[in-house]
């Protein structure tokens, strides 16, 4: 093995406010060895940026807080270099929770056990095929629960889960309105993934527009960013509307509580529902999704965006990138040639 060190990024610190590279400590380590029975040793390829990440490093969540010393826990996909496990072969290409480093040791069984990667190009397992794509798919479908003629907004419009979340609202026949920052992206929104409208937060009225889009209100709102535009959107809920609770990316640096949504009476008085939900609780449903979401990307009906930075000492910048809105579509670290 050319590379005998574990160049690896260690929580230094908890955020206060946005994430500073000062919150992460850089170390180089011999490679760890896969012990007794059953573990495997595997070498990461892309690292998955995720805003949930924000939270992992700051507080216990659906997940322990990563505590102070701790590898940064990311997702990943990686290659399987040493087996104990007749499980996994050498070689072969697998997904889990391996951190911000080159190499890591894994359990093949039990919790923190990887997953095998579908035979497509490794971003786009990482992406509409990946936790994202699960997420949209589980949020808008069994949560949202759309009906045909349906209109169904989603923030975070131009990300990896909005933008899926629009586009397979689309397909079951609802009209799919997205809330993103800035023009770029909303024409992307328009021209490639093919949504109904679009409105740019940052320099619209999104109040107004929402009013003029949807004149039937809104059906179903997909919830990536939590804030302001929550508001906004629960202003306009439609009679038995829906929010699915999915994120809250405008409030994830916040370092007070956020103050609740005034508007939350909108639910009352419209019969609404509003509800959470985390894409883990679906992971013994995650083939029904994949292979749905295989056949639409397959026939063109869902184009997959996905944005690779390279380098794993630019793990902490990377992260940046979503609270800065720099991403363009999934976001993605590739830190060794698959
Ligand atoms: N519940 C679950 O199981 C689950 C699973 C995965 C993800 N999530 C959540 O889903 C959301 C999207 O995650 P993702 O991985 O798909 O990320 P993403 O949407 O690809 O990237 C984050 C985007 O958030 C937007 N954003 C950042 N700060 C904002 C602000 N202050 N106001 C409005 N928009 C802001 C930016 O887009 P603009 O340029 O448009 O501002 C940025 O591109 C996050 O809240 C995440 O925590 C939940």
């Amino acid at each position: 093995m050319a590379n005998r060190t574990n160049r690896r990024w260690l929580l230094a610190e908890r955020p206060r406010g946005p994430i500073e590279d000062s919150n992460f400590r850089w170390v180089e380590e011999p490679l760890p060895e896969p012990k007794g029975d059953g573990e495997i040793l595997v070498r990461n390829l892309y690292l998955s940026a995720d805003p949930t990440q924000r939270g992992w490093i700051s507080r216990d969540t659906y997940l322990p807080a990563v505590k102070i010393g701790e590898v940064v826990r990311s997702g990943a996909v990686g290659r399987v270099e040493r087996s104990t496990s007749s499980e996994y072969a050498v070689g072969e290409l697998v997904q889990g929770l391996f951190g911000w480093q080159d190499y890591a040791v894994v359990p093949a069984k039990g919790p923190g056990a990887p997953m095998k990667v579908p035979p497509v190009p490794i971003p786009l397992a990482m992406s509409a095929l990946g936790l994202t794509g699960l997420t949209a798919y589980f949020g808008l479908l069994d949560v949202g629960r759309p009906k045909e003629g349906d209109t169904v907004v989603v923030s975070g419009a131009a990300g990896a889960t909005g933008s899926m979340v629009g586009q397979i609202a689309r397909i079951k026949g609802c009209r799919a309105i997205g809330i993103a920052g800035g023009r770029d992206k909303c024409e992307w929104l328009l021209r490639e993934a093919r949504f109904d409208a679009a409105i740019d937060y940052k320099s619209e009225d999104v109040g107004a527009r929402l009013r003029e889009l949807c004149p039937k209100k809104i059906d179903v709102y997909f919830d990536n960013v939590g804030g302001p535009l929550l508001d906004v959107a629960l202003a306009q809920l439609a009679m038995r509307g829906r929010i699915v609770l999915c994120g809250a990316i405008a409030t994830y640096n916040d370092t007070e509580l956020p103050p609740g949504p005034k508007n939350y009476l909108s639910l009352l008085v419209n019969r609404g529902r509003m509800e959470g939900f985390i894409v883990l609780d679906y992971m013994k449903r995650a083939p029904e999704a994949v292979m749905a979401l295989m056949g639409w990307v397959s026939s063109g009906q869902v184009v997959d965006r996905v944005d690779v930075q390279e380098g794993l000492e630019n793990a902490p910048r990377t992260l940046r990138r979503l609270f800065a809105g720099e991403n363009q579509g999934k976001q993605l670290l590739k830190i060794a040639d698959p």
